[in-house]
């Protein structure tokens, strides 16, 4: 079907003034007056709208093509016009498709709650079609700084036996049906039975983060990163928590956490002044709408350098801050996000990262500090959200690694492919990952993670 995008139209407008044109989309409004009648069109191309201008007296247009959602195929005159820069006479209009008037979009202004119930009509108003502009440029963004930066993109396996985080939270993949039985008629005597029967004669899940398999590439690629959707089970109902999300893992060899944090720094900076560039119109949509110190404070964030404190340091701050907070703070606590908030919202105002973490609230995998109680891992935490990323040295060297799984009663016979990375050649490395949802709603200023994915996937919820 031979038509112009409206973005092309209006990025390119001096150059089809008074043409011929072709455009195809969905009416978001229409009004009538007596002789004329106006129809605000958009194509999904970009936020703005063509307005169709009909001359009643010359034209008899099929009623449908009034109808707020209708699909609709026109052509006419490309002109300038006084109060809308420009817009289109009609020639022809042809209904692609009529819809009726329960469409729920009708003109008005909507909540997020009430269009989060309709999760494949949203992307049809401004706000997601603004959002979803944002979250691919963010996408590109992403590939095009490793990609520059001589990262190689892995595509690390979904589904996976190991469980990264050791947090247990790992949805289980099976094809053993729900009564499934032994031979015999009996229930498997025993967990080891029950999976040697299923699809990989083991147990399996959905990963919970690449970062194990990245770390194997990058034993022989030097520097990778993966980006691909992540899945965890967790029954936390926050607005930051959903079950599949994408996270962005890249990894570093001959990297210490000094390193990864510069390189940590530089991405986060370098993919918003990617988005601020290409996506001019949708953050000042959202600065509009949604959060009116947007641009104001993404500007910040790229001319300030990031801060740093250590856990101890940031636990200290907690507890001389004088708040009430819902969750005590003691060395050796998680931060809450009550916590993460305060440090970097009200503290410190700008993005944080909190370095070595208690070794016994963090995963296996992080270096060991000499101090023996810490680890070098550190959480960036931003204003609005908290933890972004999660980041860490690995651990290179065997026996403290087997030692901190042992202590964590890690099964070592289901990791000796990891472990070979530090038996053969081990290298000090470093990674982190990015809550690419995460960072979409902190450059949006979109403050429920359910409204940064197409079909957002949180416990209880499957629509
Ligand atoms: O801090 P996490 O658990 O770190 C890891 O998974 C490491 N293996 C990453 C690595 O070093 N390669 O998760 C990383 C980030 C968090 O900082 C957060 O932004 C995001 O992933 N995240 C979630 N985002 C949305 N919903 C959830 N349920 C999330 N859990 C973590
Ligand atoms: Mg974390």
């Amino acid at each position: 079907m031979k038509h112009i995008d409206i973005k092309k139209l209006l990025t390119d407008a001096e150059s089809y003034v008074d043409t011929s044109v072709t455009v195809c989309g969905w009416v978001r409004t229409a009004r009538n007056s007596k002789s004329v009648s106006f129809i605000e069109l958009n194509d999904g191309t970009c936020l703005n709208n063509i307005q169709l201008v009909i001359d009643k007296n010359e034209l008899e247009v099929n009623k449908n093509a009034f109808n707020v959602g209708a699909a609709l195929k026109a052509v006419g005159s490309f002109v300038r016009s006084e109060r809308n820069g420009f817009e289109i006479q009609i020639q022809a209009i042809e209904v692609l498709g009529n819809c009726p008037s329960d469409f729920p979009l009708q003109k008005k202004r909507h909540t997020v709650e009430f269009l989060r119930t309709i999760p494949h009509l949203r992307v049809r108003t401004r706000y997601f079609e603004a959002l979803f502009a944002v979250r691919d440029q963010l996408s590109y963004a992403v590939h095009d700084y490793f990609h520059k930066n001589g990262y190689k993109y892995v595509h690390t396996p979904i589904i996976t036996g190991s469980d990264c985080e050791g947090a247990g939270e790992m949805f289980r993949v099976t094809t053993q049906p729900w009564d499934a039985k032994a031979e015999n008629g009996s229930a498997y005597p025993n967990e080891e039975s029950y999976f040697k029967d299923d699809f990989f004669g083991t147990k399996a899940g959905l990963t919970v983060s690449a970062q194990l398999e990245g770390e194997m590439a990058a034993m022989g690629l030097g520097r990778i990163y993966t980006f691909g959707p992540t899945f965890r089970a967790e029954h936390s109902n926050t607005t930051r928590h959903a079950a599949e999300f994408w996270q962005v893992e890249p990894e570093v060899c001959f990297a210490d956490i000094d390193d990864i944090i510069e390189i940590g720094e530089d991405f986060i900076k370098s993919i918003i002044r990617d988005v601020m560039e290409h996506c001019p119109d949708e953050i000042q949509f959202f600065n509009q709408w949604v959060d009116k110190g947007l641009t104001e404070k993404l500007n910040l964030v790229l001319e300030s350098d990031f801060g740093r404190m250590t856990y101890t340091e940031a636990v200290e701050i907690l507890q001389k801050s004088g708040k009430e907070f819902q969750y005590p703070v003691e060395w050796g606590c998680d931060l809450q996000t009550e916590h993460e908030k305060y440090l970097t919202e009200e503290y410190l105002k700008k993005p944080v990262f909190v370095v070595d973490y208690p070794a016994d609230i963090k995963a296996f995998y992080m270096k060991q500090n000499p101090d023996g109680k810490t680890v070098a891992a550190t959480d960036l935490l931003v204003p609005g959200i908290g933890e972004i990323i999660g980041c860490s040295e690995r651990e290179a060297d065997m026996e403290k690694l087997v030692a901190a799984m042992e202590k964590r009663g890690m099964p070592l016979e289901e990791y000796q492919a990891y472990l070979d990375t530090r038996k053969y050649g081990s290298v000090p490395h470093s990674g982190f990952g990015l809550g690419f949802d995460r960072m979409l709603m902190y450059l949006t200023g979109v403050s429920n993670i359910r409204d940064t994915l197409l079909f957002p996937r949180t416990v209880g919820n499957l629509s």
